[in-house]
């Protein structure tokens, strides 16, 4: 099988291109990514180098005449969409670059693939369309969307997207959503990297609000899982939840990661929390545990642990993409957050 991945210099897609090329022989990537500051080259450098099933094109989903004549010149099979702005508080920020990627960039996409005849067309959507979760239930896979935030709301427009290309045209296309990934590769703007991060240079590690959210922490290894089985053996038109059977209040987790590297509690700082932050997420993932054989093989504990060790051997990845722009942003961002 020939597949296009987009997103793959990410954090998720650079998992799903190294899991698949390992366990399929038979298959050839192509990775499209736009590098944006969350894109980095070096995630998957060693297989530019050594492995002539993958080969890395540099554009954006959004240039149709690039998408079609990769699509075209590599006989691609299907498409697995990872290409996405993907940090909730930029999206806080500056919307626009949240639609531009995930709503136009998807659609043309859809599209460029549609025009191509590509035999199947894997979406990553997320949990954070539903909403928002009280302290009990599930979203299974028919919560209504009610997305909250302008990252959220510009993932519910790819997703209802999706469906449309399906239903109006009968375009092959399945949509994952997934809660919240942690693991190695991921960019030091989320939760358990930056915390990391500020822990091991004894920065305040900045908690919002009270603490109490409650997300569904899934090893980004069986995320990878849930895709490969949607690509293989999803049903065409569908949407299929996963999860890690992991709900953990984010203070818990600050508190796991330092005891992991033996940090004190006193350095967790309480700011201004995110505006319209959702309070909960979990995920029932019966749908493809039934379907398609699903389910998340590393427990919290562990793959927390297993996470630390890679950053702790990879602490020249970190440093490396850490660009201005970032810095630039993290300082400003919760600098207001403090204030
Ligand atoms: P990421 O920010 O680490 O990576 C996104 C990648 O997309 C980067 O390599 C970036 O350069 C690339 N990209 C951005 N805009 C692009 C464009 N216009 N054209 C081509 N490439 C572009 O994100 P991630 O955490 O790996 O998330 C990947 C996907 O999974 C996203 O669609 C996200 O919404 C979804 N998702 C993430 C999580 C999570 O916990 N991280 C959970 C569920 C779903
Ligand atoms: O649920 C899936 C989603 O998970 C994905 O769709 C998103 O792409 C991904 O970024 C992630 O979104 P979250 O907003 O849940 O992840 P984040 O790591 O930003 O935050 C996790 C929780 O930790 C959330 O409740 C906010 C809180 N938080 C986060 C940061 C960065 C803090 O308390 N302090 C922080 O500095």
């Amino acid at each position: 099988m020939k597949l296009l991945v987009t997103g793959g210099c990410g954090f998720i897609g650079a998992n799903f291109i190294r899991r698949v090329l390992a366990r399929h022989p038979d298959w050839s990537i192509i990775n499209l990514d736009k590098l944006t500051y969350a894109g980095n080259r070096l995630n998957l450098l060693d297989l530019e180098a050594s492995e002539p099933r993958y080969v890395f094109v540099q554009g954006d989903i959004n240039d149709r005449s690039l998408v079609m004549d990769v699509l075209a010149g590599h006989g691609i099979d299907a498409v697995v969409n990872f290409a996405a702005e993907s940090h909730v508080d930029r999206s806080i920020d500056d919307p626009s670059p949240f639609v531009a990627t995930n709503v136009q960039g998807a659609q043309n996409l859809l599209e460029c693939a549609r025009q191509s005849k590509v035999g199947r067309f894997v979406h990553i959507s997320t949990d954070e369309v539903y909403g928002a979760l009280g302290p009990t239930g599930k979203f299974t896979e028919t919560t209504p969307l009610a997305p909250n935030s302008p990252y959220s709301a510009s993932k519910a427009g790819a997703d209802l997207m999706c469906r449309a290309y399906f239903e109006t045209y009968g375009f092959p296309v399945l949509v994952t959503r997934c809660s919240n990934n942690y693991g190695p590769y991921q960019f030091p703007e989320k939760l358990i990297p930056l915390m990391y991060l500020n822990a091991k240079a004894d920065k305040p590690l900045p908690v919002y609000g009270d603490g109490l959210n409650v997300r569904d922490w899934i090893y980004v290894d069986d995320h990878c899982q849930g895709v490969e089985l949607v690509l293989l053996k999803g049903r065409e038109g569908r949407a299929y939840n996963f999860g890690g059977n992991a709900e953990e209040a984010n203070i818990n987790v600050v508190r796991t990661m330092l005891a992991i590297l033996g940090k004190p509690e006193s350095l967790i700082t309480h700011v201004t929390d995110r505006p319209g932050h959702d309070r909960r997420y979990a995920m029932d993932f019966s749908l493809a545990a039934e379907e398609l054989g699903f389910a998340p093989t590393v427990d919290f504990a562990t793959g927390l642990r297993r996470t630390v060790q890679w950053y702790e051997a990879n602490g020249a990845w970190l440093d490396k993409v850490q660009s201005g722009e970032y810095r630039t942003f993290m300082d400003r961002w919760y600098e207001e957050r403090t204030r």
